[in-house]
């Protein structure tokens, strides 16, 4: 007999409570058992695993099929939901104490050979990606996918209680200054011409608060064309959202309340409000502007004490605008000559010029290779201020303010890693605020936007914008969680006038402001509500709640490290037909 309804159940629901139920079950073989006669099968569906038996003398119909069994073949079976003899409770599964010996067994659909086993978990990511919906199967995968589903239904349920309006904006658009490099799709009908894919919706979304939306959202995907990372994929997805009539602190309160629902679905308890750091605070105590505050290891300034030595190598660099900081690193004065030699060439990797140190032996003695340009109240002062006791060193680089803070910052989270120091079960999340306004590109020999041209300079600053924008604030915001950068955004500007203010400092010509953003500085102009908003990396939230190292293990369908679909092979190449409706020449000759 044909069974006709595939599923009355799902696998993993089934329990004491559904003993002597007749039910339907479908889903793969995840695994069979010959016992020599008796056939063991558990069947996987996407909610759990569920062990069929097939006794010959039982059904003898049914066993004939069961036979035929292979590993990832379909199958949907019928039968009685039975106890399983006490003594063969499997504890592993939420089902471990049913069964089912069917009566009616229909295979639905044969597999070959998987190219992997689904529970071996060494098997590549080149092969899990090639096969994604393979790995889609295996419980890792699929849970990271379910706790994405939560985390959206959570974000969309807080946002929708809050009279936000979720709002699709287009995909096929001019550019978005977000300050990567955009994706662009060749016109057919207009020749010559390119849309760009969103780098964010970030126009459209201050355009909707012009609009009057006033609380908009969306789950939003976004393209980069940048140099990928565990942390970065050319297409990836934000909770996007923006509000009118609001400040900087309102955002915050709300961004709190969306982060406490959404890692209550991860089973984690957070506590707001969070702290605020300034930016300056930030990286002047943890070299970084996303710090990872679940250790300590924090850096210190020196400069006056090198500035008042000998050491002419520091006074140049002092001299120069450079600054000298350190940090104290405990319980590593033991390093031998080859592990110092490795720490410089870390520090050389990380961009320093050179790197100095003191080391407070275990034996009391103290060592270093600055000690013959300073007087002994300096040395005192040096082990007061880093707080040095027998066992530590404490290193030093003098550079380049930049330079300094990221070097230090660097090797800050090199030996927090190393040395042990992090406690992973600490949740920090953190604010950085009071972002710099511009930050100067030695490349692009201007200044650019540190956040986007359309943040607001600091209130307070606003003069500095012409006359000294490095030192210009901007009212802009990072959400920090763990040192990974979740979040950010920023209190908008609302007057046309200051916004052709910021496009000046950022050296765009007026030409060049009517054609690329006349349409938003002429929106302005007919009355835009003050407005803010921010932006949450949602892949990146996901794998950090999912405790992954890259967010590809919480994409279904991810590119690789070189940007590639293993799956699809895409990017592909065009046919010339293509090429020629699209105005297009390939100047890659055929191999
Ligand atoms: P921003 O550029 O800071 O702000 O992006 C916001 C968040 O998006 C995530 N993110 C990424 N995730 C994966 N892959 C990438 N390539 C990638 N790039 C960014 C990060 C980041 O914190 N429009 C503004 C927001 C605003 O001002 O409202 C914006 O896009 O988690
Ligand atoms: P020197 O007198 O040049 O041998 O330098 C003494 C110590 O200072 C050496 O350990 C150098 O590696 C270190 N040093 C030199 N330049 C820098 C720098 N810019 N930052 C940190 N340490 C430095």
């Amino acid at each position: 007999m044909k069974i006709t309804k595939y599923k009355s159940n799902n696998c993993g629901e089934l329990n004491l409570n559904n003993i002597n139920e007749e039910v339907t079950l479908s889903g793969w073989v995840a695994c069979v058992r010959d016992l020599g006669g008796m056939i063991f099968v558990e069947l996987r569906d996407r909610t759990g695993f569920f062990q069929l038996v097939s006794d010959p003398q039982v059904n003898p119909e049914a066993h004939k099929t069961f036979e035929k069994l292979k590993t990832e073949f379909v199958v949907t079976v019928r039968g009685k939901i039975t106890r399983r003899p006490e003594e063969t409770y499997n504890e592993k599964y939420a089902t471990g104490q049913v069964e089912m010996y069917p009566g009616l067994i229909e295979i639905l659909s044969e597999a070959k050979t998987l190219p992997f086993m689904l529970d071996d978990d060494s098997v590549s990511e080149d092969i899990r990606l090639k096969y994604r919906y393979l790995d889609i199967r295996r419980e890792k995968t699929l849970n990271n996918l379910i706790l994405r589903h939560k985390i959206v239904t959570a974000t969309r349920n807080y946002l929708n209680t809050q009279n936000f309006l979720e709002v699709e904006t287009p995909v096929l658009i001019n550019t978005t200054p977000e300050g990567a490099r955009d994706y662009l799709v060749p016109s057919r009908v207009h020749e010559g011409k390119f849309y760009a894919l969103p780098q964010s919706p970030q126009i459209f979304k201050q355009l909707l608060m012009v609009g009057g939306v006033e609380k908009y959202y969306q789950i939003a995907k976004c393209f980069r064309d940048e140099d990928l990372r565990s942390d970065r994929q050319p297409e990836f997805t934000q909770i996007d959202l923006e509000m009118s009539f609001v400040e900087q602190q309102d955002v915050i309160d709300l961004v709190e309340g969306l982060l406490v629902d959404t890692f209550k679905e991860a089973g984690v308890e957070i506590k707001p409000p969070f702290i605020q750091m300034t930016y300056q605070d930030a990286v002047e105590t943890y070299g970084s502007d996303r710090p990872d505050t679940r250790f300590d290891l924090k850096l210190f300034d020196v400069t006056d004490i090198m500035q008042a030595s000998t050491f002419e190598a520091f006074k140049g660099v002092i001299a120069d605008g450079g600054t000298v900081r350190a940090i104290r690193i405990p319980g590593v004065a033991n390093y031998s000559r080859k592990d110092m030699d490795d720490v410089r060439s870390l520090a050389i990797s990380f961009g320093a010029k050179g790197l100095a140190w003191v080391t407070y032996m275990e034996t009391g003695e103290v060592k270093s290779p600055v000690f013959k340009f300073l007087t002994e109240e300096q040395i005192a002062e040096l082990q007061t201020r880093s707080g040095a006791e027998k066992g530590d060193i404490v290193f030093f680089v003098a550079d380049k303010p930049k330079v300094v803070f990221d070097v230090l910052g660097r090797f800050r989270l090199y030996f927090g890693k190393k040395l042990g120091l992090i406690d992973e079960n600490k949740h920090n999340l953190l604010w950085v605020v009071d972002f710099p306004m511009f930050d100067y590109s030695e490349e692009e020999q201007r200044y650019m936007s540190v956040h986007h041209p359309f943040t607001s300079p600091n209130l307070a600053d606003i003069d500095k914008m012409e006359t000294d924008p490095a030192n210009c604030r901007s009212i802009a915001y990072d959400i920090v969680y763990n040192g990974t950068e979740l979040g950010g955004g920023s209190v908008r500007i609302h007057s046309s006038e200051v916004q052709e203010r910021v496009f000046k400092a950022l050296g765009f010509s007026e030409e060049e402001v009517q054609k690329k953003f006349g349409f938003m500085v002429n929106a302005f102009k007919y009355g835009t509500p003050p407005h803010a908003g921010l932006a949450l990396g949602l892949d990146r939230l996901v794998a950090l709640l999912a405790r992954t190292e890259s967010i590809r293990d919480v994409i279904a369908f991810p590119k690789n490290s070189s940007a590639k679909c293993l799956m699809t092979d895409a990017p592909a190449e065009a046919s010339l037909i293509q090429l020629r409706e699209l105005h297009l020449k390939s100047t890659v000759t055929k191999k």
